[in-house]
């Protein structure tokens, strides 16, 4: 269950160019919190930053009480939220949404993220008790890499891969999984970053029959289900369609299910 809760910033420290690392005190979220779970931070009172901003939950230390949330400053609220200090307190919605399907049965996972996709994907790996973890890693350029050494710390291995060349393999992430996806014998893949790369792995997912379970990064409102800014096309049981709420019936659905654009 969420809880709206008046938390205190332990730190905010700049992890990579762009993107902060802040770790909040909470017993409640650190103790309850599952993978692919999210927070809805109010950054600040005023029109601008009214709506709240959605950050996945990056790692917990439940014996601490306290969580770990990485962001990239995008626009006003992130830039709000980068600039504030050890001792302040926040206004927090969560944990929130759907979380990772963590079967027992999954022995062999793969975990394919994109840019700030990577972060959600830490706290599954930390959570898994799959016998073999491969994480594969996609970011813009070198600069913008993040986490590198906690990924290879919770992976069997660790690739990364550059649009640009400048760090890993040049091209995109995906090639990677396509590469290993028939020797690897995964049971589940589990997914995170921009819809291109989402769309292609779910491509990749169902040619070779593994189950998939991607998060999307859609525009949010309220963060709990009731103001359909979020909205997002998935098949029925029935074989047609129907839009459902990614705040609420999400951020992580079954590939197949997702209607993609
Ligand atoms: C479930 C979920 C989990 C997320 N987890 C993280 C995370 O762990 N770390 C992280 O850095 N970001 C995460 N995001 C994205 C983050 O919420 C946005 O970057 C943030 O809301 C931007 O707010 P802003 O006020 O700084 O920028 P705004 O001024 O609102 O927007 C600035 C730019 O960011 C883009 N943007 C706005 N909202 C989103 C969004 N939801 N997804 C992608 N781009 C967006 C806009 O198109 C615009 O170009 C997550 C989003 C969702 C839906
Ligand atoms: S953000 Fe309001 S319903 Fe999803």
């Amino acid at each position: 269950m969420s809880k709206l809760l008046k938390e205190e910033i332990i730190s905010v420290e700049k992890a990579t160019e762009g993107i902060y690392r802040m770790t909040v005190a909470s017993d409640y979220i650190s103790a309850n919190a599952e993978p692919g779970q999210f927070v809805n931070i109010k950054c600040c009172e005023g029109v601008q930053t009214l709506l709240r901003r959605p950050v996945s939950i990056c790692s917990t230390d439940r014996a601490k009480g306290r969580y770990d949330l990485y962001f990239q400053v995008k626009g006003a609220g992130t830039k709000i939220l980068a600039g504030k200090k050890s001792g302040d307190f926040i206004d927090i919605l969560g944990p929130l949404g759907r979380s990772f399907d963590l079967d027992i049965g999954y022995r062999r996972i793969a975990v394919v993220g994109g840019g700030i996709g990577i972060f959600p994907l830490l706290f599954l790996l930390n959570e898994s008790k799959a016998v073999v973890k491969r994480s594969y890693l996609g970011f813009r350029s070198s600069g913008y890499i993040v986490l590198q050494e906690e990924f290879r710390q919770k992976s069997n291995s660790l690739e990364i891969a550059t649009d640009d060349g400048s760090y890993g393999m040049k091209g995109f992430v995906t090639d990677m999984l396509e590469r290993d996806i028939l020797s690897e014998e995964f049971d589940m893949i589990y997914a995170c970053g921009p819809t291109p790369m989402l769309k292609k792995v779910t491509e990749i997912a169902k040619k070779h029959n593994v189950r998939c379970q991607i998060s999307l990064e859609q525009r949010m409102g309220c963060g709990f289900g009731a103001c359909l800014t979020c909205a997002c096309e998935t098949r029925t049981e029935e074989g047609g369609s129907q839009f459902v709420r990614v705040c609420a019936d999400g951020p992580v659905f079954n590939s197949e299910d997702v209607i993609f654009q």
